[in-house]
C-alpha cells in the first residue's frame, strides 16, 4: 500500500523526526509542498532581496589534508598562489567600485596570513571602502579572531562539514571535531555573524547525520548556512569512492534543495546561499531552484582572473568574472529568480 502523503508543514517547527521524514521521502508532492513552504518562510522573514556577495579566494595554499578537497597540502596537482596585501586592496577597490557591499576573503589554511597581515588588510579595507568584511581563513586562536573583529571584520565562515564525529575524524586527518565546533561558539561570542555549513552526499554520510546538522545550525544560532553538494574530486584520496547511492536519494541537486528548504524552515531568519558548488553541479537551474526553496544569497567570484582557476577545491570548467560581468550576472540572476538584488550590506537581522 502506498504511504499517505504527508500534509505540507503548517507550523514552522520541525522535529528531528520530521526532518528525517523529509530527507527520506520520495513523494514529489511532499517535496513540492516543502519547497513552497520554505519559500514562504523566506519571504516572511527575509523579504525578496537576493544578497550578492563578492567572493575573493586569496590563496590556494593549505596546510590541511582534508580527504575530499583539492587544496589539500599534499596534492601535487594544485598550482599554489598567494595574493599580497597590495593585490588584495586593488581587487577590493575594483569590487567596491563595481557595486559589491560584501567582500568575503577566503583561503586555504595558510599561516602566511599571520594575525598582523590580516589585521592590516582588514584595517585598510575598513578605513577605505564601504563594504561588510567577511573572512574564511580556517581555525585560528580566539585572540586572533577577536583582533580581526576589532579591526572591522564582521563575518567569519567556517563550515563544520559534518556533525557525525566518526565521519569527521575519517575525512579530516589531524583535526578535531570538538575543536571545530568550539571555534563556531567562540566566533559567536566575539560578535561575528557566523557562517557554517556541510557538504551533502559525502561518502559515508547518513540521513541521521544530516538531520543532526540542521539541528546544530539552529542550536548554535548560525547566521549564514551554506550547504552544497559534495563534488567528486579525482585529485583526492576519495577518488575511489562515490556517494553511497543506495542510501542517498539521487539526483544530488534535489537533495541539496531539501536541505536548503529544511534549513530555512528550521532557522527562519538566517542568510542562506544558493551555493557555488550547487551552481557547478547544475549551472542552469541550481541557483534559481535554491532561491525558490529558501535561499536568499549568492556569491559572485571576484578573484582576479589570472589566478582564479587555481583555486581547485573541486573540478570546475566554467569561471564567471564577477567584476567584468557583474551587471549581466546580476541581471540574469534577477530574471531567473524573478526577485531583485539587494542594495544593502545584507547583514543578518534577527527577527525571532
Ligand atoms: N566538493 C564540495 N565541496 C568541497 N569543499 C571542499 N572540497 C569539496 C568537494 N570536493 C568545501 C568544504 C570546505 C570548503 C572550502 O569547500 O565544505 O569547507
Amino acid at each position: 500500500m502506498k504511504k499517505p502523503t504527508k500534509p505540507p508543514p503548517t507550523n514552522k517547527t520541525l522535529s528531528r523526526e520530521d526532518l528525517l521524514h523529509y530527507l527520506k521521502t520520495s513523494d514529489p508532492k511532499e517535496l513540492a509542498d516543502l519547497y513552497r513552504f520554505a519559500d514562504g518562510v523566506r519571504k516572511e522573514y527575509m523579504g525578496d532581496d537576493i544578497h550578492i556577495r563578492g567572493l575573493m579566494n586569496i590563496s590556494s595554499y593549505c596546510s590541511r589534508e582534508c580527504l575530499y578537497c583539492g587544496l589539500r597540502n599534499s596534492n601535487p596537482a594544485t598550482i599554489r598562489y598567494r595574493m599580497e596585501e597590495g593585490d588584495i586592496l586593488a581587487a577590493v577597490e575594483q569590487a567596491c567600485e563595481t557595486g559589491y557591499k560584501t567582500i568575503l576573503m577566503q583561503s586555504g589554511e595558510d599561516e602566511f596570513y599571520t594575525e598582523e597581515k590580516v589585521a592590516s588588510i582588514v584595517r585598510a579595507i575598513y578605513k577605505r571602502f564601504d563594504a561588510a568584511i567577511g573572512l574564511s581563513f580556517g581555525e585560528r586562536p580566539a585572540p586572533v579572531l577577536r583582533r580581526w573583529f576589532d579591526e572591522g571584520a564582521c563575518r567569519y565562515l567556517i563550515k563544520h562539514e559534518t556533525s557525525d564525529p566518526e565521519l569527521y575524524a575519517k575525512l579530516h586527518p589531524g583535526m578535531d571535531y570538538g575543536k571545530r565546533q568550539a571555534v563556531l561558539v567562540t566566533l559567536k561570542e566575539i560578535g561575528y555573524q557566523v557562517g557554517s555549513g556541510i557538504m551533502i552526499g559525502l561518502p559515508g554520510q547518513t540521513y541521521e547525520s544530516v538531520a543532526d546538522d540542521i539541528v546544530l545550525f539552529r542550536d548554535l544560532d548560525i547566521d549564514m548556512i551554506g550547504c552544497g553538494p559534495y563534488i567528486h574530486n579525482p585529485e583526492t584520496p576519495l577518488k575511489h569512492t562515490t556517494p553511497d547511492r543506495e542510501r542517498f536519494i539521487q539526483p544530488l541537486d534535489e537533495y541539496v534543495l531539501r536541505v536548503t528548504a529544511l534549513n530555512r524552515i528550521v532557522t527562519k531568519d538566517t542568510m542562506i546561499p544558493a551555493t557555488t558548488a550547487l551552481n557547478v553541479l547544475s549551472p542552469e537551474t541550481g541557483a534559481r531552484d535554491a532561491l525558490s526553496a529558501g535561499a536568499n544569497v549568492v556569491m559572485f567570484d571576484i578573484t582576479p582572473t589570472a589566478v582564479k582557476k587555481h583555486y581547485t577545491i573541486y573540478p570546475k570548467t566554467a569561471f564567471s568574472d564577477g567584476i567584468a560581468d557583474y551587471t549581466i550576472l546580476k541581471k540574469n540572476l534577477e530574471a531567473k529568480a524573478r526577485r531583485p538584488a539587494g542594495t544593502g550590506y545584507g547583514h543578518r537581522e534577527k527577527k525571532r
